[in-house]
């Protein structure tokens, strides 16, 4: 049997992600029309065998209460959230669990980062995890040298895949292999994690016995639980048979920024074509707006047919897009309304929004800077014929003047 944990993090963890994580918890944010934890659900889904998915984090459980019912429903397989009463760390949130992860007895155990947007190749890792034997298997990819210090920089014996060193994000290169934040776990990974703790908790023991530093161990005792998955359990085990590699030469990004949302709604609905194509928008001449490229728009949404939607569009639900309006690389939250002859680009539109008519909400597409696209909070008014270029409005604003390279709040 296999059991899946998704490490969904939690509110302080999402700070980077405003305006957007203000009233949704990060990883319930739609990528190409669905919520981006539930990408990696339906990759674990795939697995034969799968006994249930836990998704493990300190949000509030109401947060995911909703969703997670719904879901146990459509899949026929139990998903559940767990709550960390405080951050324990990407490790330490596994192993505060232990017992729950272990219940059905697993063989392996699947853990995804959930701020990663992959094709998440796991029934091929599973095989190679099988094959060799370890009690771990991370998901890794080459990236170009100057990008690889964001991440975790792995060296790997390229005969044997043996994860061979390990440094997360280093400040002088090691390699341009990077940790994809996928695993594949034997149960002895909680006997690893469990090293790291006691070992923690003997060194503040013994600190405690020298009596000045008495006020220092008392505070360090608390963090012994908290427990990182790269440095704390990665490193230590390179080069020891343990870990092993597998390489993904399809796409692969991290979102840590709004922008990236954007991108990587566009990879998925590019996966949807192979993958989920009833998802995908069709052009139906006379009755629907034209379509252009890989979009989603949501049942509930009314398009008018002169609008020209495309490409890597995504229009959530309940969203009104008026006559003759134009919309590229952007994403439509539920119940905005776009007025006529708007024109949105590169942009993402928050709930409730209303874009008035000859209006320009516009980003020049740079999707990793923070003013690189055009992000509208909630309930936001953007008025008729107001151009707004490369700004972020916080929520509940009435724009009545153009406006460039702004943070409004
Ligand atoms: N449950 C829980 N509890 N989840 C957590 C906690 C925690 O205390 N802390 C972090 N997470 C979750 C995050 O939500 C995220 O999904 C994942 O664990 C990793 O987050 P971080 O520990 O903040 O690391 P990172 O995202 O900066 O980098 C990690 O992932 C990269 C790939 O995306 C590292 O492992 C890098 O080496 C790796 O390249």
């Amino acid at each position: 049997k296999t059991v899946a944990v998704i490490l969904v993090g939690g509110p302080t963890k999402g700070t980077r992600f405003r305006p957007l994580s203000l009233n949704l918890a990060k990883p319930l944010f739609p990528l190409a029309g669905q919520p981006m934890v539930h990408h990696p659900i339906l990759a674990c889904k795939k697995i034969p065998n799968l006994a249930h998915i836990y998704l493990v984090g300190f949000y509030e459980e109401r947060e995911f209460a909703l969703y997670t019912s719904a879901l146990s429903n459509e899949l026929k397989i139990p998903v559940r959230y767990l709550r960390e009463e405080k951050p324990h760390g990407s490790a330490g949130g596994l192993y505060h669990f232990q017992e729950k992860l272990l219940e059905e007895d697993p063989t392996d155990i699947l853990v995804l980062n959930c701020d990663v947007c992959c094709s998440f190749p796991l029934f091929k890792m599973l095989a190679a995890h099988r094959h060799y034997k370890g009690m771990g298997t991370i998901l890794v990819k080459k990236v170009s040298p100057e990008v690889a210090s964001e991440f975790g920089e792995l060296v790997a014996d390229p005969e044997s895949g043996e994860l061979l060193h390990y440094a997360e994000k280093p400040e002088t290169f090691v390699s341009d292999f990077i940790n994809c934040g996928v695993y594949i776990f034997t149960p002895e990974i909680f006997l690893a994690i469990q090293d790291v703790t006691l070992a923690r908790k003997d060194r503040a023991t013994l600190r405690r016995l020298s009596s000045f530093e008495a006020l220092q161990s008392a505070t360090k005792l608390v963090q012994t639980d908290f427990v990182r998955l790269d440095q704390d359990i990665l490193s230590p085990l390179a080069g020891k048979k343990k870990l092993y590699t597998f390489e993904t030469k399809d796409f692969w990004e991290q979102i840590k920024v709004p922008g990236m949302s954007i991108r990587c709604s566009s990879l998925y609905l590019a996966q949807y074509r192979s993958t989920l194509s009833e998802l995908l928008a069709k052009g139906d001449g006379q009755r629907g707006p034209t379509i252009v490229g890989n979009v989603f728009v949501h049942p509930s949404a009314k398009t008018h047919p002169t609008a020209k939607i495309g490409p890597n569009v995504s229009i959530s639900a309940n969203a009104r897009i008026g006559p003759g309006v134009r919309l590229i690389s952007c994403i439509i939250l539920d119940d905005v309304e776009v007025k006529e002859n708007a024109i949105i680009m590169n942009s993402i539109v928050g709930w409730k929004s209303s874009i008035g008519r000859w209006a320009r909400v516009q980003g020049g597409g740079d999707h990793k800077m923070k003013l690189g696209i055009t992000i509208l909070g909630e309930d936001v008014t953007v008025e008729d014929e107001v151009v707004i270029i490369n700004s972020v409005v916080l929520s509940h604003k009435v724009l009545i003047q153009s406006v460039q390279e702004e943070i409004i709040l």
